[in-house]
């Protein structure tokens, strides 16, 4: 069993009493309301290993009333969450990653974790329900944000915490991570080196990295730099490919135990539905589906296992 250190118990105390804390948004005010707002589930129970479910008994016309406050909160990017029998229907079915992350067959069980990117927390909850002692999430996204203190809502876990800092803007590094997740977060940081960096050095010595990213083919040498959008997703910088990959861990001093084998991204994973009702993978793509509609090759996305 291992703990999370002083310097992140404080940080997270100073997010409790204001979650957005400094941070300005023209939508906090609202979204304070509908977090205020969002009814009791009785009786309620959380079970997070096989998905994340609340089950619970809802009061006459709460349902409906939730339904509604949760909807005010899309685009809903990663889930799917079931809260009472209202089905959020995210845009990505994150269990399939979370499938091919069980996969890699990495003991969570009385693990400290470091969320880095964790979007809404989908995979933070999922974590606890395979046994984590302590999930810590880093998200600036405020609306992911605002996701996460909904479904928290109803969860009501003290074992997990989320506060809006990007990992690069932490000005302490504790080591008392066992584990320290960065999924799909990499092509979007200006200064790779400096992400991988930063995961390291929050790292306790015997830990595991587990990245998660797009990679290219090998004809890109080190990568493709895409200069803006990828497959329609804004601020792609940099797609590694596997060479690419195992550079950068070289110059991060750090090791590769395992890389996977390229999953390409369907559009059964990644579509539009009534909680992401925005243009989503299918229309990323060309018209016979080979290629990103910017003429690159179509999404795949790799896991690696990492140690100091
Ligand atoms: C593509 S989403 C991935 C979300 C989730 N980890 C997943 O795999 O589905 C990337 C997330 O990382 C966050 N992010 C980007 N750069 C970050 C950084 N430097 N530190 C922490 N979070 C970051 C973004 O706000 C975004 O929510």
């Amino acid at each position: 069993m291992s703990e999370i250190s002083k310097k992140w118990t404080e940080i997270i105390r100073k997010y409790q009493k204001n979650i957005y804390e400094s941070r300005k948004d023209k939508r906090i005010e609202e979204w304070n309301k509908i977090i205020s707002s969002l009814p009791k589930l009785y009786s309620s129970k959380a079970k997070l290993h096989e998905e994340v479910l609340v089950s619970g008994k809802w009061d006459s016309q709460e349902k409906i009333i939730a339904r509604d406050l949760l909807l005010k909160l899309a685009p809903w990017r990663k889930g799917p969450f079931k809260v009472g029998d209202i089905f959020i229907d995210s845009e990505w079915r994150s269990h399939w990653k979370w499938k091919r992350f069980l996969g890699l067959n990495i003991n969570l069980s009385g693990k400290t974790i470091l969320d880095v990117g964790s979007g809404n927390g989908y995979y933070g909850f999922r974590m606890l329900g395979h046994g984590a002692e302590f999930v810590m999430c880093l998200e600036p996204n405020l609306l992911y944000l605002t996701q996460f203190k909904a479904i928290n809502h109803f969860i009501q876990s003290n074992n997990i915490a989320m506060i809006p800092e990007r990992i690069e803007e932490l000005t302490f590094s504790d080591k008392c991570f066992d584990l320290i997740f960065s999924m799909g977060v990499l092509y979007h940081q200006r200064d790779p080196e400096k992400h991988m960096e930063k995961l390291r050095s929050h790292l306790k010595d015997s830990g595991r990295i587990i990245l998660e990213t797009l990679i290219v083919p090998e004809q890109y040498g080190e990568g493709l730099k895409t200069e803006g959008n990828y497959a329609n997703m804004p601020n792609v910088r940099l797609v590694q490919t596997k060479r690419g990959l195992e550079n950068l861990a070289k110059k991060s001093n750090l090791n590769i135990l395992s890389i996977s084998v390229p999953c390409q991204t369907t559009t059964r994973e990644q579509r539009s539905t009534d909680w992401m009702p925005f243009r989503s993978l299918s229309k990323a793509l060309n018209t016979q589906l080979t290629k990103t509609i910017e003429g690159f090759p179509r999404p795949e996305r790799v896991f690696l296992i990492l140690k100091k």
